[in-house]
């Protein structure tokens, strides 16, 4: 892709929307090579951003889901052991003795489990989703940044594999504990914020066009400022979009502030942030954009 321009309107095509800072970000990734460390709160489209670059790019989604105590096992590859287990059964049946070859035969790559690390890096193009690196341990985290440094590996057993193209590689993170800042400076780093109205608005109607406009508008207002109140966890796009939903499920086109306040659960999930939203004047949330 040319510039931020034009990788801004292929997202756009998917339905993803983008801002200025993160057009450049996604174009300076695809254009030298370096992977996207993506940091935000819940629900602001950290994830949805690795599938729109792999739809837009016309390129199969690799996706590595973090946890604690991930190991290379998960990420990387794996021996077949069942399968080995077979074949060396079998070779005995057969009388096979020779212990070199059997060893040799047993790690042949007819068995080997290719994870998703070892998976973007054999497929090209491809994308390549860490999702929520801030899950994994210290430990994990040194070991990607081996891996995404030289985009090789190298098995014992069969040597060292190298991805002639690098994938695109997305980092996601909600920021639960520091990413070290080794990774990070290998990564082009963006902060999500979460949407202003009008590119919020611009999403729900991009995301849900059967919804309509007058309730799409009612509910990015709504949410815009439960975001101002001092929530425990404050909506998220996805949440945004869950309450639209909802909401249109309900037979509605548009929302007052009793129901508003009846399908709160779609959009807040503590009962604590419940108590403090109902705090909020939603008829002049509401009266504010003409209701
Ligand atoms: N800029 C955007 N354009 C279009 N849709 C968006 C945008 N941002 C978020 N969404 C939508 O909002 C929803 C939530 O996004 P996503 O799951 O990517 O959030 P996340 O940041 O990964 O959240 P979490 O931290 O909880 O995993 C998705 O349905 C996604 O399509
Ligand atoms: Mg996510």
């Amino acid at each position: 892709m040319d510039g931020p321009e034009q990788v801004r309107a292929r997202l756009e095509e998917t339905g993803y929307l983008v801002d200025d800072g993160l057009a450049i970000a996604c174009f300076l990734a695809l254009r030298l090579h370096r992977p996207v460390f993506c940091e935000g709160d819940a629900g602001v489209g950290k994830t949805a951003l690795a599938s729109a670059l792999a739809e837009a790019l016309g390129a199969p989604l690799i996706r590595l889901q973090c946890h604690e105590g991930i190991d290379a096992s998960q990420a990387l590859y794996d021996w077949d052991f069942p399968r080995q287990l077979l074949h060396l059964r079998a070779a005995e049946a057969a009388g096979v003795k020779d212990a070199e070859r059997l060893e040799r035969e047993l790690y042949d790559r007819r068995f080997l489990v290719a994870r998703p690390l070892l998976k973007a890096l054999q497929t090209q193009p491809s994308v390549l989703l860490v999702d929520e690196i801030d899950r994994a341990d210290d430990e994990f985290e040194a070991f990607l940044l081996e891996v995404l440094s030289e985009f090789q590996v190298t098995i014992p057993e069969l040597g060292t594999l190298r991805a002639e193209v690098p994938p695109v590689v997305v980092l996601t993170s909600n920021r639960t504990r520091e990413v070290h800042d080794a990774l990070k400076r290998r990564c082009l780093y963006h902060w999500f914020d979460h949407p202003g109205f009008a590119r919020e608005l611009a999403i729900v109607r991009r995301r849900l066009p059967e919804v309509s406009a007058r309730l799409a508008e009612q509910v990015t207002a709504l949410v815009q400022a439960l975001r101002a109140e001092d929530l425990l966890k404050p909506p998220g796009v996805a949440e945004t979009l869950d309450w639209a939903r909802a909401l249109d499920a309900l037979g509605a086109s548009e929302v007052d502030a009793e129901l508003a306040v009846a399908t709160l659960g779609s959009v807040l999930k503590y009962r604590e942030d419940t108590d403090r939203a109902r705090g909020l004047d939603f008829a002049a949330v509401l009266a504010a954009r003409g209701a």
